[in-house]
């Protein structure tokens, strides 16, 4: 189920002192949509963690792709990739994989808004890249925050393609800290954050197409002035690359839900790859934990309700889905779920992640 490729690290480039740029060659990588993430299998004193980093390369640049991976301090992969990744080295990643993806129908795209902080600005910047290519690409116009002109992630880049998209690009550069260097980044520069007061400025047009990434805090800011501005649903694109709010307990299925046995645990039949799997889940457990604890090979990555790959399809039973951000409430209406924060509700749940959904 889960396709592993192992990918030599073709070259590696520090962005900026505290981001690394990971360049791979692959073949077997044919295509895949600007906003979409590899996961990386990261091996660190024997133990295997998964970790998805959003592709910043233009589809065109195939069969090279990269990864931008940041800092983050106390992060346990991004500073072992930062600290001991060298050329030649060889990874396991899972292939591209995300909704998170700019419309390639470019000619009827209306203007784009891209809104990012920090690494947010990766899937933006393939997005960015790929859609100047594009002879009748809408107007783009980036907001992007950063602590300090230092920080600044492809700001080379950035600059590079503001001289050769005059007509069609406008960056706006949000710097929180500090000013020291900001006559290296071309463009506009705001001193401060990504707030209301900067999008009110810089945001005028709503029938836009809104794609938002970065720390939590502005995406759901973003979204939320987006929508008190009636900009419609459909035109607000977000990623989260991690989600702090805790899971909420589901409420345990009462006795008589399962079976007239007060004692009986929910069984949970799983459908993967042709192969059923039947296993009981403990109360306060996720169905994901425990079918990987069963050694049952389920594709996931984050297990925090944020990548969305674990999503498979709900189709009998009750199911408790925690906080996520992968899914949304219609797709759940028509039976989609996360295992990763799924638990049973009822003493018998069928799930299929073969059935496309
Ligand atoms: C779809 C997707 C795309 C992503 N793309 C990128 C990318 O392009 N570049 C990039 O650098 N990262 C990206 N990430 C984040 C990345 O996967 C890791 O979460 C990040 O590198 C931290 O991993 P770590 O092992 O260093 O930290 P951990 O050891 O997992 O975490 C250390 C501490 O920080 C908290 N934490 C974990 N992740 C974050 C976070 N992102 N922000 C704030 N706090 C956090 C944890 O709760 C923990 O307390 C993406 C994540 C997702 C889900
Ligand atoms: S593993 Fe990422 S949403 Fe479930």
């Amino acid at each position: 189920m889960t396709e592993k490729l192992s990918l030599v690290v073709h070259r590696l480039e520090r962005e900026t002192p505290d981001a690394l740029l990971i360049y791979f060659r692959s073949e077997e990588i044919s295509s895949f949509v600007p906003g979409q993430f590899l996961t990386l299998m990261v091996s660190i004193n024997g133990q295997s963690y998964r970790r998805s980093y959003s592709i910043f390369t233009d589809p065109a640049e195939l069969p090279t792709l990269g990864v931008c991976v940041k800092r983050l301090p106390g992060g346990l992969v991004s500073n072992h990739l930062l600290d001991n990744l060298h050329e030649g080295d060889r990874l396991d990643v899972l292939p591209p994989y995300g909704n998170f993806a700019l419309d390639p129908a470019m000619s009827t795209l209306p203007p784009v808004v891209l809104v990012g902080a920090g690494s947010g600005i990766t899937p933006l910047f393939s997005m960015l890249s790929m859609a100047l290519r594009h002879p009748s690409a809408p107007h783009i116009l980036l907001l992007y925050g950063s602590r300090s002109a230092e920080e600044v992630i492809f700001g080379k880049a950035l600059n590079r393609l503001q001289d050769e998209n005059p007509q069609r690009l406008q960056v706006v550069h949000c710097l929180s800290r500090s000013l020291h260097g900001q006559e290296s980044l071309k463009g506009l520069l705001h001193h401060g954050r990504i707030d209301t007061t900067v999008l009110a400025q810089h945001l005028s047009n709503r029938e836009a197409s809104f794609y938002l990434c970065g720390p939590e805090g502005l995406v759901h800011d973003t979204e939320h002035w987006l929508q008190a501005q009636g900009v419609a649903s459909h035109r607000i694109h977000k990623e989260l690359f991690f989600q702090s709010s805790p899971k909420v307990e589901a409420p345990s299925p009462t006795p008589s839900s399962v079976d007239d046995d007060p004692g009986a645990l929910p069984v949970v039949t799983l459908k993967v790859d042709g192969k059923v799997y039947e296993f009981a889940v403990e109360p306060g457990r996720y169905i994901l934990e425990t079918a990987l604890e069963q050694g049952i090979d389920l594709p996931y990555a984050c297990t925090m309700g944020v990548c969305g790959m674990c999503r498979a399809k709900k189709i009998s039973g009750e199911m408790f889905i925690g906080d996520q951000e992968a899914i949304s409430a219609s797709e759940i209406a028509s039976g989609a779920c996360l295992t990763c924060v799924g638990r049973p509700l009822s003493n018998r749940l069928v799930i299929d992640y073969d059935v496309p959904n």
